[in-house]
């Protein structure tokens, strides 16, 4: 059995962040949402791993993730040259699948695992594709199925705009070799790309065993700055466990689940759990409220902040009103000196939004 993730395509929803980076790189508590995908693949007992990577952002996906030494793995990184849709980066990969069966994982995806679970339903009832589904409110948004009362798959269509039900299909897939004859029968959607969710079709038309396993646990899309925030509120629920590597000084109070890196410096604080700081860290006279992640490197000073997520060599300082709900990019400086400052300066790229609410 090896493993496909897909770690190309263009992520415009997460813009600006994700102009200068991968959104599969978008740190939920700290750690790369891809890294989430690739250690419950390990956990499934699957160690040969292809990571699908695109031009822009490929370089930055394999320097961070590396050969898979770090994981216990062996990662093989495929070069998709444009992001042609998902069944296309499984033809770009058959060299690397020949004809292993294989899991396909979409590196945006966030899921409790229980990849075991369906991996045995898969390996047990010899099909040739298995679909994880998940209840959802707005299936237009996603790949939809109906299914029978037994979970065999009926019928599966790409973001319809009346849904069958609202079934949604999950960005994890279990496919035979059949899957490779079924994608080179099928054509471009009218977004022009090769949809996975046609191929599966051609297999439930060709009378292959499609069937679906339904997922029980939590599911996050982490596309938008709402659900990355929902995302991280999960993590740090389920996941988080108190460390101190950081110096914590005689007048900062921790309180609750906290994880400090190492040389992270707390200095006359109050850190109230679930909270995570990375590492080399300064947090200095702050508040620092549930439901935040700091990455590595960030200075934060004479500030209130609480379920938001300041990715690494941010700086936040004298920030008078409590920054909530806030999702604050890479060296992303955001200062007020003075008390009562008489004038607003600002350097803001494409597409950030800014509220004083
Ligand atoms: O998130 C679940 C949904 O994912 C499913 O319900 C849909 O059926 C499925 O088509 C997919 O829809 P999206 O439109 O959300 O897919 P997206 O373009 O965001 O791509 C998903 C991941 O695959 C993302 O990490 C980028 C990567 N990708 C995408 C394309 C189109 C590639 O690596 N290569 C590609 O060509």
């Amino acid at each position: 059995m090896k493993a496909l993730i897909l770690s190309g395509g263009k992520g415009t929803r997460l813009r600006p962040l994700t102009y200068t980076g991968a959104k599969q790189l978008v740190p939920v508590a700290n750690k790369p949402i891809l890294w989430y995908g690739i250690e419950s693949i390990i956990a499934a007992g699957i160690t040969d791993i292809g990571i699908i990577i695109s031009p822009e952002t490929g370089a930055e996906v394999q320097a961070k993730t590396g050969n898979g030494d770090r994981f216990g793995a062996k990662i093989t990184y495929i070069l998709q040259d444009q992001p042609l849709g998902l069944a296309h980066a499984v033809k770009i990969a058959r060299p690397f699948l020949q004809d292993s069966p294989f899991v396909m994982y979409l590196g945006d995806n966030l899921v409790q695992s229980q990849l075991d679970l369906f991996l045995d339903k898969f390996k047990s009832k010899h099909l040739d594709a298995l679909t994880l589904l998940c209840e959802v409110e707005n299936p237009t948004a996603f790949g939809v199925a109906r299914v029978d009362q037994d979970g065999k798959v009926l019928e599966l269509i790409e973001k319809p705009q009346v849904p069958p039900s609202n079934l949604a299909l999950v960005g994890i897939y279990l496919f035979s070799p059949a899957i490779h004859e079924a994608i080179a029968n099928i054509v471009p959607s009218a977004r022009g790309e090769l949809e996975i969710t046609d191929a599966i079709q051609y297999l439930i038309e060709t009378q292959k065993n499609v069937e679906s396993f339904q997922l029980k646990g939590w599911w996050l899309d982490t596309g938008k700055k709402d659900d990355l925030l929902a995302a991280n509120q999960v993590i740090l629920d389920t996941c988080l466990d108190s460390t101190m590597a950081g110096e914590v000084d005689a007048n900062s109070k921790i309180s609750g689940r906290v994880h400090i890196g190492k040389g992270s410096r707390i200095i006359n604080s109050t850190i109230r759990g679930p909270v995570t700081i990375g590492e080399n860290c300064q947090i200095e006279n702050c508040f620092i409220g549930p439901y935040s992640s700091i990455a590595d490197r960030a200075t934060i000073i004479d500030t209130e902040i609480e379920h938001s997520v300041i990715l690494t060599e941010a700086k936040v300082i004298g920030i008078q009103q409590r920054i909530v709900d806030s999702l604050i990019g890479a060296r992303v400086q955001l200062k007020v000196t003075p008390q009562r400052p008489k004038a607003l300066r600002f350097m803001i790229g494409d597409d950030s939004q800014i509220e004083l609410a």
